[in-house]
């Protein structure tokens, strides 16, 4: 009987099979129990050998079992891990990366070139007070040039920024009088304007100020030299034209000379051979004044550029729309730059 059990065990390859042998043999209409119950008749001297050999057999049995099923889980964990083991040959799958906008880029290069010549980064509100956004630049209720910017007015004192320039006045004010100032103001701004390729109703300005004794328009000249070179490769020449700017003294606008003529870069030149990309000035009296410094003690020098102006000049795209419409096209070819 327990050979007999011990070899289908033996050859049992699953749990199933393992537990009918368990019911055929250990359980209750089994042959062992079938003796157990029988051992009654026996005479007392048979007795306990009959059950010394009995429980003999069910240890041996049992014994068995739970060595087949160990070995069966076992084997099942093997034959899991095996399954699952992990191709370490195969090449990995590429995670696709995100890229910064590419007018995000340009900005923080451009703040990255003021930050090494000295400048720190301010930013103000965008919606800002009719006072910062043109009385204190010396831009009064019925000044004409106010015409020059179409404004979003929320209120009649409150309107949507329509340029940085509103943190000058809003930087020298918290001064006390007290320079040097060398900022540049990187946000958005908003003009009552129709979009087209040229034309946003919102873009970005980055404004600059540099505030103390004997800052001249020299100054202004060689840090947007320097800068126009670091930006756009040192073969740019810039010239200043004079121009108009209420709160600047005297004003001018600041061109480059035009890219080694491809694509549409060459276009925006209009055979002219220079490009506006800012204006700028030195910073008027009355603008010092009312931000509570002495126009006779210091001078200081200022400027707004467009980034956007600056991302398609220097990577020929041809419509600021682009920036805005979010076409993750337009976006990933900026991956490599
Ligand atoms: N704020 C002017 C504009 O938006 C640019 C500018 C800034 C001009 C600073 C002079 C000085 O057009």
């Amino acid at each position: 009987l327990k050979e007999e059990a011990l070899s289908q065990i033996e050859k049992a390859s699953s749990m199933k099979e393992v537990q009918d042998i368990r019911v055929a043999y250990l359980g209750k209409k089994g042959p062992i129990t079938e003796i157990s119950k029988g051992m009654g008749k026996l005479s007392a001297e048979e007795r306990p050998k009959m059950g010394q050999l009995v429980n003999e057999i069910r240890t041996a049995i049992s014994d068995q079992l739970e060595a087949k099923v160990n070995g069966l889980e076992k084997a099942a964990v093997e034959e899991r891990l095996k399954k699952e083991t992990i191709d370490i040959s195969l090449p990995g799958r590429p995670i696709k990366r995100g890229n910064h906008h590419p007018l995000t880029r340009v900005i923080e290069e451009i703040e990255d070139l003021f930050l090494g010549m000295g400048f720190s980064i301010a930013e103000g509100p965008e919606v800002e007070t009719d006072y910062y956004n043109f009385e204190a630049l010396n831009l009064p209720k019925d000044h004409p040039a106010r015409d020059m910017q179409d404004s979003f007015y929320i209120t009649e004192e409150t309107l949507l920024r329509t340029h940085t320039s509103p943190m000058q006045a809003r930087t020298m004010e918290k001064l006390n009088g007290e320079g040097p100032v060398k900022i540049i103001v990187p946000g958005k701004v908003y003009r009552r304007d129709t979009d087209d390729a040229t034309h946003s109703h919102q873009f970005m300005q980055i404004e600059g100020l540099m505030v103390g004794e004997n800052v001249r328009m020299s100054d202004l000249k060689g840090v947007l030299q320097s800068f126009a070179k670091k930006m756009f490769g040192d073969e740019r020449e810039i010239r200043l034209r004079p121009s108009f700017f209420p709160f600047t003294e005297p004003s001018v606008e600041m061109d480059i000379s035009c890219f080694i003529c491809s694509g549409n870069g060459c276009s925006v030149c209009k055979g002219t051979g220079w490009i506006e990309i800012l204006g700028g000035g030195m910073v008027h009296p009355n603008v010092l004044r009312m931000s509570g410094f002495d126009p006779e003690k210091v001078t200081g020098f200022a400027f707004g550029m467009g980034p956007e102006r600056i991302a398609m000049l220097k990577y020929g795209i041809d419509d600021i729309r682009h920036f805005y419409t979010n076409d993750s096209r337009f976006i990933k070819q900026f991956n490599t730059l």
